[in-house]
């Protein structure tokens, strides 16, 4: 056996890699479970003892002989492999990486802020699980007004999900800091049945500028740049007279975005208006009921929907496609 172990290091020896003969044809040759080498070992078992001591020397220097040649060409070809890749073509693309993107609403956000900061504007934010105090009553929401109605609140107990963000307004102004011009965003809920147009959470923007002298001009004149800055320049708008518990007199204000199309006629219901926000100037009896003498210090407030706008702005018809977190959607808004 021992002649036959040399005859095989000598072919190993000899052994010659090229385009045929390649790393694993080497391995499967000699290596593997049913290799020479291998065979030889199984041999070995039968051999007689005297021979036993020699040729287990002999048999385990193949084999380290056979590995270190077949690693070797094995990472010659590793290299050869980088090298042709490379001779190819490196412009290739890489594996697809996922990339990140703000969710709609947090750009929006995000420019409704930035425009309003430029204003003077600052941040705030308020709880969304409210007293009805705060949402309602130190709004100058009448005791049996409709929207306390449970239809329209979620009701925790002795608290509400807030309904609007106008509550934020009631806490700062608690504060017994002024002046005040702040804007308020966040998350508010109502007792609705979700549809594409309404769903029971939704996000507002709130704002507030209280000092002496404030007056319905400067509500509209601050709007009014929103507008140009948001919407774009030159885009029209108009105020009608409105209802709101907490402001008076109070208005709606809405853009002009025309008639031409389809897609405007069905926003618009054929007007060519669409509805951005409501607004007015802060009501007495509010002032009054956050100890704000009114007679000294008048305030004018505005709130719109966040979700409302990133509709107008997107062509997102369906109000749930914001939330369903479908990254199909979401990835349309990859470095916008
Ligand atoms: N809170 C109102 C709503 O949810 C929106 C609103 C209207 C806010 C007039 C205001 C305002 O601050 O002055 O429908």
């Amino acid at each position: 056996m021992i002649a036959k172990v040399a005859n095989i290091k000598s072919e190993v020896e000899a052994y010659q890699f090229d385009e045929n003969q390649k790393a694993e044809t080497f391995r499967l040759l000699y290596l593997s479970k049913k290799g020479i080498i291998t065979e030889l070992f199984e041999e070995f078992k039968m051999a007689p003892v005297e021979e036993k001591r020699t040729l287990g020397g002999v048999l385990n220097g193949l084999k380290q002989l056979a590995e270190a040649k077949y690693q070797e060409q094995k990472e010659k070809e590793a290299e050869n492999n980088v090298g042709d890749l490379m001779a190819h073509d490196i412009t290739l693309p890489v594996y697809q990486t996922n990339e990140g993107a703000l969710h709609p609403l947090r750009i929006v956000e995000d420019r409704l802020l930035e425009i309003f900061y430029s204003l003077g504007f600052d941040l705030s934010e308020g709880p969304e699980i409210e007293d009805d105090y705060h949402n309602f009553g130190a709004l100058n929401f009448a005791e049996d007004h409709p929207a306390r109605d449970m239809q329209d609140t979620f009701f925790i107990s002795e608290h509400v999900l807030r309904t609007h963000t106008s509550s934020v307004q009631v806490r700062e102004m608690e504060k017994g800091k002024l002046p005040l011009r702040l804007v308020m965003p966040g998350r508010v809920y109502r007792n609705e049945a979700v549809s594409s147009r309404s769903n029971c959470f939704f996000h507002q923007i709130e704002g507030l500028y209280i000092d002496k002298g404030v007056s319905f001009a400067d509500l509209k004149q601050t709007l009014y740049y929103f507008v140009q800055q948001f919407f774009g320049e030159g885009t029209k708008v108009r105020f009608r007279s409105s209802y709101f518990p907490f402001t008076e007199p109070s208005a709606e204000m809405d853009i002009w975005a025309g008639v031409e199309t389809e897609e405007n006629r069905r926003l618009t219901k054929g007007t060519g208006w669409l509805e951005v926000l409501g607004c007015g100037m802060v009501h007495p009896n509010v002032l009054k009921s956050c100890d704000i003498d009114p007679s000294f210090y008048t305030g004018f407030a505005f709130g719109m929907g966040i979700d409302r706008i990133t509709m107008l702005k997107y062509g997102i018809t369906d109000i749930r496609d914001l939330f369903v977190n479908d990254v199909r959607m979401l990835k349309q808004f990859a470095g916008i």
